[in-house]
């Protein structure tokens, strides 16, 4: 059904004409129209309803329909569209309030940005300022940006395949082993003890140790559940501080309002931007402890955007936080995340090309296998970054043809729908999949 049947229409043909794609071959960017939106489905040109079990870029949590955030922003463009940074407006105190309420531990004070990326390089400049130190400890299976630092500080196929000629990596960005149990040759605890080591042996150089709480876009890693509260100890032992990364984990994606808390740690700054507006505007923000912000009373914060704390933004984070709250949906990820997380469960017990369903709540993924008794990928990290037709890609070709979205990365179907979901929703989603997974069934070694 989504595959266009009727060849490109006017608008796309423009969008290809004009429009440079990205992380894409041009040759490749072919983008189908969206006319419209209901609930967790977007709507084609051609009239193809699709449930999206992506949220697109893991960001639109609230689904289509949350009208307390769309009225929020019209409102605010009608009194206060803008102002510099250097003023104050009630929708960026009332946000920065808020977001000191629902951080874990005793996060306080928030700079604001307007994309993940720039959220990171943030947190880069703070933490290195705070502690004198240059270093950050990042690890090879993570996305932090496409911007200079965050892209060095990513272990993504995306960092390894832009070259020096377009942009050499920012020094002083190191990387550690993930905790990656089945498909990485050290166990979750040895990766831990490999950072430790390597802190030592970096010799109190690094600033900051740099973390997703649960990966995502490489592939939906879960760590074990004390991992996170032993890599803050570790952090700390050697003087540096915990940057936890939660640009897709953060609000309620994982059925608390961050995954940092479903680990009880207690990061010394968060990232986030995503799911902060529900994607009704672009908005990120870099939040920090009370006395890391008490460290830029007396020394230069010397970082800052036109947009930061954009008041339209602002009132649409206001909002998107007030609609969370309301409708429940952190409660909802954590109770439809387990319904999902138990029909994921017997996908991989039916189809044997599923090698490992992994995730929490909402934020959920199948690995798939080529072989039933061991892993054998069918897409290797470097397809990401090619032109290559994977068995994932065929594998969502068709249940997109099914009628239901899903994102695919590094070998990983990425099961993430909006936090609004239902159970007829994830049933009717399960089924595409389940319907879908054949042809990767079918693909394996003999
Ligand atoms: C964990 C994580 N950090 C950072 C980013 C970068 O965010 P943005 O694309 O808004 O710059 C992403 C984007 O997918 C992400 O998943």
């Amino acid at each position: 059904m989504a595959n266009r049947q009727s060849g490109r229409n006017e608008i796309e043909r423009l969008d290809r004409e004009y429009t440079l794609g990205t992380w894409t071959r041009q040759r490749d960017f072919d983008p189908t129209q969206i006319v419209d939106t209901n609930g967790p489905r977007i709507v084609t040109a051609d009239g193809d309803s699709i449930l999206d079990f992506s949220s697109q870029y893991v960001c639109t949590s609230l689904g289509y329909d949350a009208e307390r955030v769309s009225d929020a922003v019209a409102e605010q463009i009608r009194t206060v569209p803008y102002v510099n940074p250097g003023w104050a407006t009630e929708p960026r105190a009332r946000l920065s309030e808020k977001l000191a309420e629902i951080t874990p531990g005793p996060l306080k004070k928030t700079f604001y940005s307007t994309s993940g990326t720039e959220a990171n390089e943030a947190a880069f400049k703070i933490a290195r300022a705070y502690t004198g130190k240059h270093k950050i400890l990042s690890r090879y299976r993570s996305y932090h940006g496409a911007t200079a630092a965050s892209l060095s500080a990513s272990g993504d196929p995306r960092r390894v395949a832009q070259g020096p000629e377009i942009q050499p990596e920012v020094p002083g960005m190191v990387k550690g082993p993930d905790p990656y149990a089945y498909g990485s040759s050290l166990d979750p605890d040895e990766s831990l003890e490999y950072i430790d080591e390597m802190l030592k042996l970096e010799g109190g150089t690094v600033a900051a140790v740099l973390v997703e709480p649960l990966v995502g876009s490489n592939g939906v890693l879960t760590p074990p559940d004390d991992y996170l509260p032993r890599l803050q100890e570790i952090a700390h032992d050697h003087g540096a501080l915990l940057i936890c990364d939660e640009v897709m984990t953060g609000f309620g994606r994982t059925g608390e309002w961050f995954a940092s808390a479903l680990y009880d740690a207690e990061p010394d700054i968060i990232t986030m931007a995503k799911g902060l507006t529900g994607s009704y505007q672009p908005l990120a923000a870099t939040t920090v402890t009370e006395e890391i912000a008490e460290y830029f009373e007396d020394t230069l914060l010397n970082q800052g955007h036109t947009f930061a704390g954009h008041p339209t933004a602002c009132a649409a984070g206001v909002a998107a936080i007030e609609t969370y709250e309301e409708e429940g949906l952190v409660e909802n990820a954590r109770e439809m995340g387990q319904y999902l997380k138990s029909k994921l469960d017997s996908l991989a017990e039916r189809h044997p090309s599923v090698g490992e369903r992994r995730g929490v709540g909402l934020h959920q993924g199948l690995e798939l296998t080529k072989s039933t008794d061991e892993r054998v990928p069918f897409e290797q990290r470097e397809d990401k970054v090619s032109s290559t037709t994977t068995v994932l890609d065929e594998v969502g070709a068709r249940a997109l043809d099914n009628g239901v979205y899903f994102y695919t990365s590094v070998n990983t179907i990425v099961v993430t729908p909006p936090l609004t979901i239902t159970r007829d929703e994830v049933d009717e989603a399960v089924d595409a999949l389940d319907d879908a997974l054949r042809l990767s069934d079918a693909a394996m070694d003999e």
